[in-house]
């Protein structure tokens, strides 16, 4: 088997580190089902405040996080709407369909970047029997599919400014608003007041093995806390996998920042070789390369660049994905640009 010498395929691949590890085997635990582990009470209640809400619901997958967050907002056979790239609509296999009754819609964008102006204008309310009702708008920073991009604030605000009097609610998908914060140093806060309720995950970019929390007000995360129960995911002493989401929100925070400046290098780099990537186009830890030029469909460039021990994400025909984080480092980054020259340059 071919040696991996950088793993690209996501930034959910990192393995917990020496120090964190050390942090979830001194964790205070409890039964967290009775609200008795101090150690998640500890995280729900950082994360909250960090992200300027009133309480928080430790979860053990962003997907989770999310689907309680459209539940609170959005009765059976209501609907939410999103960007048609969305993680909510492209990558949760229908669960706000089969869990919460959701009808959804969606809205094109370029590289999934937020522009008030074209969700606002599908907004349905006020139409009686005969038309579904929007009852919740999701937005997702920074957007995956979309290839890590950074929503607009001033964008975000609109949003908000518009259907506050329509009474509609937002949820935030911030799997990875922490790329987001570190990129454009606006506060987490500043994003997060701005929804109803908002999801990050602890298991990406931050680097621990499991969990996301959802944040939202007192009322809605008891009502959340009870649905967590009834799908099933009720956690006892999930100070364990807290404590790792803790040391990950204290240590892995800013050092995001070099995941981002080593997916710009590489995007740089590969584009003074092969016109597949735009360097201005990456804004945080995601770079996508368009094989449409290539002759190669994304699948058979992953395939090459996987002989060479580069892993890389096919995300669509002609899209490769690639992820940085924790476990790639300067000398990955060299590799991965070697092997994509190799493989965009010779055939
Ligand atoms: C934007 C976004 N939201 C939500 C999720 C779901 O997270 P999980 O895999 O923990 O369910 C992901 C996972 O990749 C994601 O990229």
């Amino acid at each position: 088997m071919t040696e991996v010498v950088a793993d690209l395929l996501s930034d959910t691949l990192t393995r917990p580190t020496a120090a964190m590890r050390h942090a979830m085997a001194e964790a205070e635990v409890g039964d967290d089902v009775f609200r008795e582990d101090p150690t998640v009470r500890a995280l729900e209640e950082r994360v909250a405040g960090l992200l300027g809400h009133e309480a928080g619901l430790f979860c053990p997958t962003g997907s989770l996080a999310n689907q309680l967050g459209l539940r609170l907002h959005v009765r059976p056979g209501g609907e939410m709407l999103a960007d048609s790239l969305a993680h909510v609509v492209r990558a949760e296999l229908g669960a706000a369909a089969v869990f919460s009754g959701i009808t959804s819609r969606t809205w094109s964008s370029v590289a999934g970047r937020l522009v008030a102006a074209d969700a606002l204008a599908m907004v349905t309310t006020g139409v009686g029997p005969y038309q579904v009702e929007t009852q919740l708008v999701v937005v997702e920073n920074t957007h995956n599919f979309g290839g890590g991009t950074i929503q607009p604030l001033t964008e975000i605000e609109a949003l908000r400014a518009g259907l506050e009097p329509l009474g509609v609610p937002m949820h935030l998908d911030g799997a990875r608003l922490w790329n987001a914060h570190v990129a454009t140093g606006v506060a987490l806060a500043a994003y997060g007041r701005l929804f109803d309720t908002v999801s990050v995950c602890l298991s990406k970019g931050l680097g621990a093995p499991v969990g996301s929390v959802l944040v939202g007000s007192t009322d809605a995360m008891a009502e959340a806390r009870v649905w967590r129960k009834r799908y099933g995911a009720g956690m006892r002493q999930a100070g364990v996998i807290a404590a790792a989401g803790l040391y990950a929100v204290d240590h892995h925070l800013d050092r995001l920042a070099e995941d981002h400046a080593r997916a710009r290098r590489f995007a740089t780099a590969l584009a003074e070789s092969v016109s597949v990537v735009d360097p201005a186009a990456v804004e945080t830890n995601i770079v996508m390369i368009d094989t449409s030029s290539t002759g190669r469909s994304a699948a058979e460039i992953s395939a090459a660049v996987g002989e060479k021990g580069v892993r890389a994400f096919p995300a669509g025909k002609d899209r490769v994905r690639l992820v940085w984080h924790l476990d790639v480092d300067d000398a990955g980054t060299d590799a991965a640009i070697e092997a994509f020259r190799e493989v965009l340059l010779t055939r």
